[in-house]
């Protein structure tokens, strides 16, 4: 129950999802919790939830693509927990369409959210992280949520595996940058494979919408079979990853991508 006692984490796009799922796990062994999401209601009820529990949680509506509002972040988990010492890039959207379709007001959304968002998450945080990072074994630790999709391309997304192959490799260079310049600070990726979160829930939905809801049963059944384990991963999969990495345990990792995909990649 204290694999993280004593840190602060800071989650975005915590609200639902593997995010919500990360939250709860920190929390559970001991680390207090800024969680920040653009849903504001669900992220106080995750939030009041984890509370409710007996861990400690704050919630802070926010967007990760606004760097104004990652210095608010920051400032509010300084007063309320005194510093920072895990962060967890999470929130990213999924949207994404042919290329020849595609506005490059889309491709920008999208990038502003899953790779602006991130560099501005470390850009913010290292600096504070490194106020506290002589206190853990670890040091302080950044988690980026990069996907099976940061290695391999998919009809229809490349804007969203573009993002996800930046984020990877974002997170090496980072990783050494922070090692190199000794900050103790570690960097690492996890590649989630397909689970079954509100996020993919929304995606078979608009599949429904647009080809039927035969479609859309076909599409799950294709990431279940393209799956060797033979199920879609649930979001406590990849809390078990956030937990390990945020962890002492993870001391001598930096640097690396945790793939957490059921063995899809391994085909
Ligand atoms: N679910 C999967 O199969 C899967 C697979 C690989 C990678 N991922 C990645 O994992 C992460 C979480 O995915 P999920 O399935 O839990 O998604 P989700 O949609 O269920 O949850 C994502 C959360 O991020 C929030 N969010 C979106 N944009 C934001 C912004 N600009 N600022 C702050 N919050 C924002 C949303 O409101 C939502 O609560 C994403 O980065 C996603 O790309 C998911």
């Amino acid at each position: 129950m204290d694999r993280v006692a004593g840190k602060i984490a800071i989650i975005t796009g915590g609200a639902r999802g593997l995010g919500a799922a990360s939250a709860k796990r920190l929390a559970e062994e001991g680390a207090a919790v800024m969680l920040t999401d653009l849903r504001e209601e669900l992220g106080q009820q995750t939030v009041a939830a984890i509370n409710e529990a007996g861990g400690k949680a704050a919630f802070m509506k926010h967007d990760t693509a606004k760097e104004d509002q990652w210095i608010e972040v920051l400032q509010a988990t300084q007063t309320q927990f005194g510093g920072v010492d895990i962060l967890l890039n999470n929130a990213g959207i999924g949207t994404g369409g042919r290329i020849d379709k595609m506005k490059l007001s889309d491709w920008q959304h999208l990038m502003s959210i899953n790779m602006d968002g991130v560099f501005l998450g470390m850009k913010h945080c290292i600096p504070a992280m490194r106020e506290r990072a002589s206190k853990w074994e670890g040091g302080g630790t950044i988690i980026n949520i990069s996907s099976i999709m940061g290695f391999i391309g998919a009809v229809g997304s490349t804007s969203y595996c573009a993002s996800k192959g930046g984020v990877r490799i974002a997170t090496k260079a980072a990783a050494l940058e922070c090692a190199k310049l000794g900050f103790n600070i570690r960097v690492n990726s996890i590649h989630p494979g397909y689970m079954e979160t509100e996020g993919l829930q929304s995606a078979m939905r608009a599949i429904a919408k647009t080809s039927g809801d035969e479609a859309k049963e076909a599409a799950r059944q294709d990431m279940i079979n393209s799956t060797p384990i033979g199920r879609l991963g649930k979001p406590k999969d990849i809390a078990n990853g956030v937990l390990f990495l945020a962890s002492d345990d993870a001391s001598f990792v930096t640097g690396t991508e945790l793939v957490i995909d059921g063995g899809v990649l391994a085909q």
